[in-house]
């Protein structure tokens, strides 16, 4: 038997280190470093090239040539027809990528697969590795959700190297295995699922995917805090990583880039999880707007722009006198030190002190906002909240808060005000600096320069 090395390897950054430590040298977490297990035989370092143009990539042998010489020709993209998916991914599947799936068990991750490949076969030679479900509740799954079976090509195999030999031999543009943590490669000993095990099984998957020019798409589960069990340490090799996540409605799914290689990382598609499968929601709006129609304090609409498109969502805002020593300061979906941030402004230039209260403050639908254009919205909500003044049901907020208690424009103002009017919002404030030269049918626009006018407007 080949000599085994034994090493620690930290599931958090992926450093390696020769003796178990409580905490990791490199990214200082604790409890991390996971024993693996790494054979010394060269089988554990395939070459699967047989195509010219693949050369370089991945391990084989390379010319030098200048960026300009290089072929672009194979940067072309696969559109799956999965609108939403496709706009995740930046347009599509870029050949010989290799693309992560994270989610929780249960979040949809193989039937939004099962749904784009049987459709996706019908052009193009596919392969569908399962290696949780038998080959059988596929197609029973597939069955019930009438989707075209002829093409797809279904294996089921849990074995790198097997499944590596069968690609080769029917050569699919795109490869799904479904899931990584129960694969294992050869030459490795630990469990499926371990660190060793996905770290090996992925390069393997990978060098194969990138020296053939397959596409390549890895499913991931989570862990119970949300993160990738075990494929933090392959996030360096594939090119996007994308998770499907249940928002607040359990019957909606995002789906949200954390990495992509060859697109914008902030966009976010939105499916609806029904009897027949996933549905795309083209007018993600809708969903996340559900209010009634009586204006309430504390809630505040405002418009966040998701990539390339913006987004109606509601903020609401509690504020209670505080029965403790220390006031607490709670935000569901928003950065707890904007939020502070944002009730020092209030107090330093709005002249309205909340020491003496507690502030909860939440993003309905369970969608997470990054955005500075979300300022205005959450200080307004606040205030409505503490004053108990509501703002009038059809107004709509957004706009970016300085230090100094200005105003300060934010990108894409024109498209913001517009979604607004499409959604029956008749008038809206906003920065300034993003009012409109011409007015905007069915909305009023005001601009404000400084908090002190955003505040005026619910004196
Ligand atoms: P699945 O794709 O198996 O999840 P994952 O691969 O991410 O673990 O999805 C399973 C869930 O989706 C399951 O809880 C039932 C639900 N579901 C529906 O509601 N409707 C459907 O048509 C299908 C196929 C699944
Ligand atoms: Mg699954």
């Amino acid at each position: 038997m080949a000599k085994v090395k034994t090493q620690f390897v930290c599931t958090e950054c992926g450093a390696d280190s020769s003796k178990w430590q409580g905490q990791c040298g490199e990214c200082k977490a604790w409890n991390t470093l996971k024993e693996f297990r790494e054979s010394k035989t060269p089988a554990g370092r395939p070459n699967f090239n047989q195509d010219e143009r693949f050369q370089g990539y991945a391990g084989a042998k390379s010319n030098i040539q200048t960026l300009s010489e290089v072929s672009l020709d194979e940067q072309s993209r696969i559109v799956t027809g999965f609108g939403e998916f496709d706009r995740v991914l930046g347009g599509g599947l870029v050949n010989g990528s290799a693309v992560l799936i994270g989610g929780h068990p249960g979040a949809g991750k193989s039937t939004l697969l099962l749904q784009t490949l049987c459709h996706l076969a019908k052009q193009l030679p596919v392969l569908y590795v399962t290696g949780e479900e038998s080959a059988q509740q596929i197609a029973l799954r597939a069955q019930r959700l009438n989707l075209p079976r002829d093409d797809i090509k279904i294996l089921s195999e849990t074995n790198v190297e097997n499944i590596t030999e069968t690609a080769k031999s029917i050569g699919p543009k795109i490869l799904v295995i479904d899931s990584i943590q129960v694969m294992h490669a050869p030459g490795v000993e630990s469990a499926p699922g371990s660190v060793s095990q996905v770290r090996e099984s992925a390069a393997w998957l990978t060098r194969f995917a990138k020296q053939t020019g397959t596409i390549l798409i890895l499913v991931g589960h989570v862990t119970k805090d949300g993160s990738l069990a075990g494929p933090k340490v392959l996030e360096h090799m594939i090119d996007a990583s994308v998770m499907l996540e249940s928002s607040g409605d359990s019957r909606f799914r995002t789906l949200r880039a954390i990495k992509n290689r060859f697109g914008a990382v902030n966009e976010l598609g939105v499916f609806a999880m029904l009897d027949v499968g996933l549905k795309e929601v083209k007018n993600p709006s809708s969903i996340f707007l559900n209010r009634s129609d009586e204006a309430s304090s504390g809630s505040i609409v405002t418009v966040v722009w998701e990539g390339t498109r913006p987004m109606l969502i509601e903020f609401q805002a509690l504020v209670d006198g505080t029965s403790m020593g220390h006031p607490r300061r709670v935000a569901v979906g928003l950065d707890a030190n904007r939020l502070n941030m944002m009730l020092a402004i209030l107090n330093r230039h709005g002249g309205v002190f909340t020491g003496d209260q507690d502030v909860f403050i939440n993003v309905v639908g369970g969608v997470r906002v990054n955005e500075t254009a979300a300022d205005l919205a959450s200080i307004l909500s606040i205030l409505s909240s503490l004053k108990d003044r509501p703002l009038p049901n059809d107004w709509v907020v957004f706009g970016e808060l300085g230090l100094n208690g200005e105003v300060r424009p934010v990108p894409n103002g024109q498209e913001r005000i517009v979604e607004a009017a499409k959604h029956g919002f008749n008038r809206a404030i906003v920065p300034i600096g993003n009012k409109p030269k011409k007015a905007i049918e069915n909305i009023e626009v005001i601009g404000v320069k400084t908090l002190d006018e955003a505040l005026q407007l619910l004196r």
